[in-house]
């Protein structure tokens, strides 16, 4: 998991960037904050579970070479938000890329879901997003520019059953993802989405796909196949760097072609 993989991009794609990803620790956040170490980027990688933060950032420093930061935060509460973007300021002294990959999801029925279990998804996943762009914003990228992306999903085009806590939490996400594009490209920041359809190996597809699901799931994938998380990484590498320097506003979505055949999960 950790080895140093080959390359499409130049080695040195993102030296002397600062990346801050939220959820970095594991899964989908994890190979996002692999690639960029790779391409030459230091990263803070910032969540709830410090235990899990700390193994990872020791994993992939002495995999890469580079200095990647665990700073504890739930992305629920402003103020622990704001304490580890000014750490992360204090250490490494710039954030140029923000990665808003941290969520919570499980499946359940509309009709069973508590309201506090409704609450706790947007909270996670909407109010979480907007609480780490506005103090980076506020203490970083206002005044020097930079690039947020946001990990959003497809489960909202659709309509997903047992999905209504996650899907209205993440269409906000790209209604965000769209307003601050508007907003901050004065300010010379880029603000885009990518949206990932199912990938193997992760709490995601756990949670969501569990047992002969996947199966079924796999076999309504244009593609073919279930994706990887590398592959949602190789694409924020590039809205990380200056390949992408006329996008923004966009959400990219990097599903093999599932949500086209309107993937089912109560299939
Ligand atoms: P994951 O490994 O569970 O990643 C979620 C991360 O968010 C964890 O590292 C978790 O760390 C962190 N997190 C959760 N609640 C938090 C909070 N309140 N404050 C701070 N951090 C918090 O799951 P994943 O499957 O890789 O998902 C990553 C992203 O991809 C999510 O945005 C998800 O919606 C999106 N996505 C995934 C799939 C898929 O197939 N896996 C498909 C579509 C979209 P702690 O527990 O340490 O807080
Ligand atoms: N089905 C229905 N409701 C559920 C649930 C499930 N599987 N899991 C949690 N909830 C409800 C709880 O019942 C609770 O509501 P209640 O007090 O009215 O009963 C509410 O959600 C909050 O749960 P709690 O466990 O207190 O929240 P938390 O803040 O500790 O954890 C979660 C947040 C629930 C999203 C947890 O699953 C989590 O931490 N997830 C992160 C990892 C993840 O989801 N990865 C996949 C990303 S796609």
């Amino acid at each position: 998991m950790s080895r140093v993989m080959s390359t499409f991009f130049q080695p040195d794609l993102l030296t002397g960037k600062v990346a801050f990803v939220t959820g970095g620790g594991s899964g989908i956040g994890r190979a996002i904050v692999q690639r960029f170490l790779e391409h030459g980027a230091d990263v803070v990688i910032a969540s709830r579970n410090l235990a899990r933060l700390e193994q990872a950032a020791a994993e992939l420093s002495a995999a890469t070479g580079r200095r990647c930061l665990a700073v504890q935060a739930d992305v629920r509460e402003p103020e622990q938000i704001e304490a580890a973007v000014d750490r992360a300021l204090a250490e490494l002294g710039r954030i140029d890329i923000l990665v808003n990959n941290a969520a919570g999801n499980f499946l359940a029925p509309a009709a069973a879901l508590s309201y506090k279990g409704f609450a706790t998804v947007h909270a996670i996943d909407t109010l979480g997003t907007f609480n780490v762009s506005k103090a980076v914003f506020a203490r970083w990228l206002q005044r020097n520019g930079g690039v947020i992306i946001n990990i959003s999903a497809t489960l909202q085009y659709t309509g997903t059953p047992f999905q209504v806590h996650a899907g209205s939490a993440k269409a906000a996400v790209d209604a965000m993802t769209r307003h601050l594009a508007v907003e901050w490209g004065a300010a010379r920041i880029r603000v885009n989405a990518i949206a990932p359809g199912p990938i193997d190996d992760t709490e995601g597809m756990k949670r969501l796909a569990p047992g002969d699901l996947k199966d079924k799931l796999a076999r309504q994938i244009p593609l073919g196949r279930f994706g990887r998380a590398d592959e949602i990484a190789q694409t924020a590498l590039f809205l990380a760097s200056d390949a992408a320097s006329y996008v923004t506003g966009a959400i990219f979505v990097v599903d093999g072609g599932a949500w086209l055949t309107g993937q089912r999960l109560d299939m």
